[in-house]
């Protein structure tokens, strides 16, 4: 570990003088997004957040006070495996390699592009939350999901400066150029373009758009190509604790408004009625599943074929590792019907990935169904339909009810407003955003954590403010 280079790295930096100048002159500029861009009102506080300074899974992050400006960003790869094999496709079992195989340098250069936009785009989004905590404890939480989105950014552009030549360093620049929902120069994918401005929304968000990044990132940490599988395995170990803040935080506010119901209206108690809890689930993780991907895709195939993008848990799962002969059934809209259509199973991986994330989500709203259900309520949370609301793939252009069923246009926007929050609704949880900022204070709408973050308690001065 190099941890005291300008760029912290475990990858020898110094060793490779061009790389290593290149991403020093890309750092200056990161330093000045993170600035812009970065979370508002609070880049010269002390805040207690941890620091990535080992790969092993014990003791790999140090907890101090800092400001985040001064974090150490840094580029950190598992180890390698010694003769490591391809472990899927067409080149299964072949040696891995070490540079982009050329046939798929444009692809892959896309989706390390992709997955690098959500990381900044993140940042972007949330960037006002900090004035609006609920406590000291979740303003820290929120913050560290920032920086290490921070991190994960510098993960893609360590591989685009480092494998993909110019085209490389030009797209490393355009990610700090983009930004979150502005209409002239968007984010590249549609969740990253939605305003997060509500903790409702964060907690959502690191629920359910966090945990694709948990499928894509585990999909790709099996890749053939060893540099970018063994970025995006560090990068899981990060991006557990952001899936913990939008699964115990979502949970938290049921647990509160459970409370609330016993004791009267939950609007008029200053509460979160449960109805806008489960239209911010409908919203976020439609939206999410539309990251996965068409369901029939050739790229997945592709993908497959060449070994770079597997499926999740690949050598865990599966044992036929070539997935060539099999085929895959799923629901399609034909002469407006809604049938059955039989692929070859490489071109579903995207659906076959999205249906893992979706048993992954439906364990959070058992978890907190079991609040209400402890509470003796009667009311659960559900996921809609996957086909529900969805912008990218088979079901994009039609129209279904939270059930699943094919509806008119006309049916849908009648029934929009049960579905997906409305203006009023988000107002309404606007409306109740009042920062809390004393140690051991928590909002009126949610309840406190469990426990507070390694082995300090809730009521620790997560932030000097
Ligand atoms: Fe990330
Ligand atoms: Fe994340």
């Amino acid at each position: 570990m190099n941890l005291y280079d300008r760029i912290p790295n475990n990858v020898n930096l110094s060793e490779d003088k061009k790389l290593q100048r290149a991403l020093e002159k890309w750092l200056p500029n990161y330093i000045d997004w993170w600035r812009e861009m970065g979370p508002d009102g609070f880049q010269e506080k002390d805040v207690w957040l941890r620091t990535a300074v080992d790969v092993g899974s014990e003791g790999w992050a140090h907890f101090d006070y800092v400001k985040m400006p001064d974090y150490r960003w840094g580029i950190f790869l598992e180890p390698p495996v010694p003769d490591a094999k391809v472990g899927f496709g067409d080149n299964c079992g072949k040696p891995v390699y070490q540079e982009v195989p050329g046939e798929f340098r444009n692809a892959l250069r896309r989706i390390i592009v992709t997955q690098g936009d959500t990381e900044p785009a993140s940042v972007e989004q949330q960037r006002q939350l900090g004035k609006t905590c609920p406590s000291l404890y979740d303003m820290r939480n929120l913050f560290q999901v920032n920086v290490e989105e921070g991190r994960h950014l510098w993960a893609m552009v360590y591989l685009l400066h480092g494998y993909f030549g110019r085209d490389g360093r030009d797209e490393a620049d355009a990610l700090l150029e983009r930004r979150s929902g502005n209409p002239d120069k968007p984010r590249i994918l549609e969740a990253f373009n939605q305003p997060c401005d509500d903790w409702l929304n964060f907690f959502a968000f690191t629920m359910f758009t966090d945990r694709d990044g948990k499928y894509q990132l585990s999909a790709l940490a099996e890749s053939g190509f060893e540099p970018l599988a063994r970025t995006c395995q560090f990068m899981l170990t990060e991006e557990a604790h952001h899936m913990f803040v939008g699964d115990t935080g979502l949970g938290r506010v049921v647990r509160r408004t459970a409370q609330l119901m016993k004791e009267g209206n939950v609007r008029e108690l200053g509460g979160i009625p449960l109805e806008i809890i489960q239209k911010y689930i409908n919203f976020w993780f439609s939206y999410s599943l539309d990251l996965f991907g068409g369901e029939i895709s050739s790229n997945s195939a592709d993908f497959f074929a060449a070994g770079l993008k597997g499926r999740y848990k690949e050598q865990d799962q599966y044992t036929d590792h070539s997935a060539a002969n099999d085929q895959f059934t799923m629901m399609v809209v034909e002469d407006g019907q809604l049938k059955p259509r039989e692929v070859p199973l490489r071109n579903a991986l995207n659906e076959v990935l999205r249906t893992e994330y979706v048993k992954d989500c439906e364990k959070g709203l058992a978890r907190w169904n079991k609040v209400l259900h402890s509470a003796g309520m009667a009311e659960r949370l559900y996921l809609p339909n996957p086909r529900f609301h969805r912008h990218v793939g088979e079901y994009a252009g039609h129209y279904f009810d939270i059930h699943g069923s094919l509806i008119s246009k006309e049916q849908f926007e009648q029934h929009k407003a049960e579905w997906l929050p409305t203006i009023q609704d988000r107002e309404y949880v606007r409306s109740l955003m009042h920062p809390v900022t004393e140690p051991g204070k928590i909002a009126n709408w949610i309840a406190p954590p469990a426990a507070g973050i390694k082995g300090k308690p809730f009521e620790f001065e997560y932030v000097r403010l």
